[in-house]
């Protein structure tokens, strides 16, 4: 007999395919072996009380919880209380424990851990039969409307659907997920996931700016999602007018089709093409995006300037991870040379670390 449910969901790296999910593009994402835990014991109150290993004091959270009730961390677990219940579904009280290695504000999803692994718990205490796509557009819902971080839906999609070894080629114009063969250790080759340690932002101005500016171009060629201009190529932004909206639609159209261009080189088992694709999405990024900083232009051109296949800013943007492919035998090369570079430009010490496609978010431990 447990009175107690466990459900964990993994944080994400998205290989290639940067802010193409809110403008029903293509993205690549792994889940990442680091995970979060939540520990639940349901009761049939109508509280949720709160508890964190990274926070201290417990935050109570109301069933009946409204957008604004709860701030902070706790807001993602009560904005899945209220996504839940919004889309008509019934939560259930009690007390909740969350652990969690899934490093904060590096661009790695914490978030979408976090609110996959409360949604799990939650969904298995009241017994809800809910697909994972629609669990996916709930937790989404949660982040949107109640945290207010206007965030598309490839980090909970890339959390619940992950599998080891695998990523995942997502199609956000009916949210289909594909499995990918991606197993660079096979090939010799490794993922280096480089945190620069700068913290990154998403209820912050700039990733709305990008969203929206993507809106106005589309807007500006009369569609409703750039997606449907993609088979014109990038001579169609002529017609939109603002040069910046133009040049942020352009990574747009240019990154879908390095999306299509990885999965096509993947499958061929040649890195070197993915690692030319990683560079190109940076470039791209840093030029016509413009969601890179010097720091993190410095850790990926350094990577490659030492040796890697190829580098690239993952995640929203401003700070956060870079990811590298790297041939085994030069890993201690690249990240020492990496390392070193960063510290005597001044800023904060890199971790690097080698990573790869874990399992998506699962049950531990039921009910019983
Ligand atoms: C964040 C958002 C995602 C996606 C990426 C950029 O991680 O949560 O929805 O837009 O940025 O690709």
């Amino acid at each position: 007999m447990t009175d107690h449910i466990r459900f964990s969901a993994p944080g994400r790296v998205n290989l290639i395919g940067e802010h193409t999910d809110y403008n029903q593009g293509f993205a690549l994402p792994i889940a990442l072996p680091d995970r979060t835990t939540v520990t639940l014991r349901p009761d049939d109150g109508d509280t949720l009380v709160v508890t964190s290993d990274r926070e201290e004091g417990e935050v109570a959270v109301a069933l009946h919880t409204a957008p604004g009730d709860v701030t902070g961390w706790a807001a993602y677990v009560a904005g899945v209380v209220w996504a839940l219940r919004s889309s008509g579904h019934r939560v259930r009280g009690g007390t909740m424990h969350v652990t969690s290695r899934v490093d904060v504000g590096s661009g790695l999803s914490s978030s979408a851990a976090l609110e996959c692994a409360v949604l799990g718990a939650l969904a298995t205490a009241a017994d809800l039969h809910v697909d994972r796509t629609d669990l996916a557009r709930i937790a989404q819902r949660a982040e949107n409307d109640y945290v207010g971080a206007p965030t598309g839906l490839m980090d909970q999609l890339a959390s619940l659907c992950g599998e080891p070894s695998h990523a995942l080629l997502i199609d956000f114009h009916d949210d289909g997920v594909e499995l990918v063969p991606f197993d660079p250790a096979a090939a010799g080759v490794a993922l280096l996931l480089i945190n620069s340690h700068a913290p990154h932002r998403h209820a912050g101005g700039e990733y709305a700016a990008r969203r929206a500016s993507c809106e106005r171009a589309a807007a500006a060629l009369g569609v409703g999602s750039l997606r449907q201009v993609q088979e014109h190529g990038v001579t169609v932004l002529d017609g939109v007018p603002d040069p910046v909206d133009a040049r942020r639609a352009k990574h747009i159209l240019t990154e879908n089709d390095r999306v299509a261009d990885a999965v096509s080189a993947l499958g061929r088992g040649d890195f070197v093409a993915v690692g030319r694709l990683f560079d190109a999405s940076h470039a791209s990024m840093r030029d016509d995006f413009e969601i890179t900083t010097d720091h993190i232009d410095l850790i990926a051109d350094t990577a490659v300037a030492a040796g890697a296949l190829g580098a690239r800013m993952t995640g929203g943007g401003f700070g956060g991870c870079v990811i590298a492919l790297v041939e085994v035998d030069r890993c201690d090369a690249v990240a020492d040379t990496v390392r070193q570079t960063v510290l005597r430009a001044g800023y904060h010490p890199a971790t690097v670390t080698l990573t790869h496609a874990g399992a998506g978010a699962r049950l531990e431990q039921p009910l019983r």
